[in-house]
């Protein structure tokens, strides 16, 4: 795809392309409207705020954010902040075209600047200190960055939003004070409540039907109240695992599993009565199947000792 080109202080900048996912946001809307106030202005001469998204890995973060742009009709430009991220990533770096020429990319942030788009820097505390320095001007009343590259300055479309997504595990930086204090409010996700994290394995696997998505959540609900930082990814995976081991027949689970009977929470029969969509009936297995597939795709997924949260006694 050709990427468009824009010129700035006389040189012609070749622009990134906004990035298409298939994802919404379920349940939450307070966060949703949390992150969509922060990106108000009430005038021209006002700025928008700069929102920090922090939560576990795999809670919804960058699906929020990505939502939330989504919904103000704006293209999303996704910048992913690595432990490799230099300065220059994060504006525009030099590269060779086919007539050996220089040619000056923008990145994912400066091509949402110039469009007015939304740009989300996903994992921002990935990133070194020495990255993070460059932006500071942008989330100040400036709201520019200099390219020494290109050695020219990029001002903000007055349209143009940012917000950050960071994680909380062992692999990312302190993000520096006089940045962080730039990257305000700071919107907190956590797990949701079972009958929401029901909603969201749902939406996210349409083809398991409610009695197999019960087993998962009730699962992540467990695991959710200790050490184990089992996310609503995880439990996707295992549902779209668990779907098709049941589906080219390989349970191979000899002893029978229960579901701890405290974990059931058995709310399904609440949600029955205003379905989520309609379950096909091909997908129907007995309940031994879909526990024991259930618990083949956990400890394939995460590891045997991930099945804690399952008795082994006979049902
Ligand atoms: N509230 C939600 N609504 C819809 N899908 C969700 C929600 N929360 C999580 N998911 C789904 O869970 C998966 C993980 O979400 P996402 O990638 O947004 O998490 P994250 O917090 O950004 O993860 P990471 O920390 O690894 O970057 C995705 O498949 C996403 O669609
Ligand atoms: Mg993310």
């Amino acid at each position: 795809m050709e990427r468009l080109s824009y010129e700035v202080e006389g040189r012609v900048l070749h622009l990134s392309h906004p990035t298409e996912m298939n994802i919404t946001w379920v349940g939450q809307q307070d966060l949703l409207q949390q992150l969509l106030a922060a990106w108000i202005t009430f005038d021209e001469k006002d700025i928008p705020l700069n929102p920090r998204i922090i939560g576990k890995p795999g809670v919804g973060k960058t699906t929020l954010a990505y939502t939330a742009g989504k919904s103000l009709n704006r293209d999303i430009y996704i910048f992913q902040g690595t432990i490799d991220t230099r300065p220059e990533d994060l504006i525009i770096i030099p590269v060779i075209d086919e007539n050996q020429k220089i040619k000056y990319a923008a990145s994912p942030l400066v091509s949402a600047m110039i469009k007015g788009g939304i740009c989300i820097i996903d994992e921002g505390n990935r990133m070194s200190e020495k990255s993070w320095a460059s932006l500071a001007p942008l989330l100040d009343q400036r709201r520019y960055v200099e390219s020494v590259v290109a050695g020219i300055k990029i001002p903000a479309h007055p349209d143009f939003r940012v917000c950050v997504t960071l994680n909380e595990d062992a692999s990312t930086f302190e993000i520096p004070e006089y940045i962080s204090s730039r990257l305000a409010p700071q919107i907190f996700v956590d797990y949701p409540e079972y009958e929401e994290e029901f909603r969201i394995i749902a939406e996210n696997v349409p083809q398991a039907n409610d009695e197999l998505v019960d087993y998962v959540v009730s699962f992540l609900q467990d695991a959710h109240t200790t050490q184990d930082a089992f996310s609503i990814r995880d439990g996707i995976n295992i549902t779209r695992y668990a779907l098709r081991l049941l589906k080219n027949n390989c349970i191979t689970g000899e002893k029978k599993f229960s579901i701890k009977k405290k974990n059931r929470k058995k709310k399904i029969i609440h949600l029955e009565k205003e379905p989520i969509k309609d379950k096909k009936k091909e997908n129907e297995f007995t309940s031994d199947e879909l526990i024991n597939a259930t618990i083949q795709s956990i400890q394939m997924v995460l590891g045997t000792e991930a099945t804690v949260y399952f008795s082994e006694e006979e049902y």
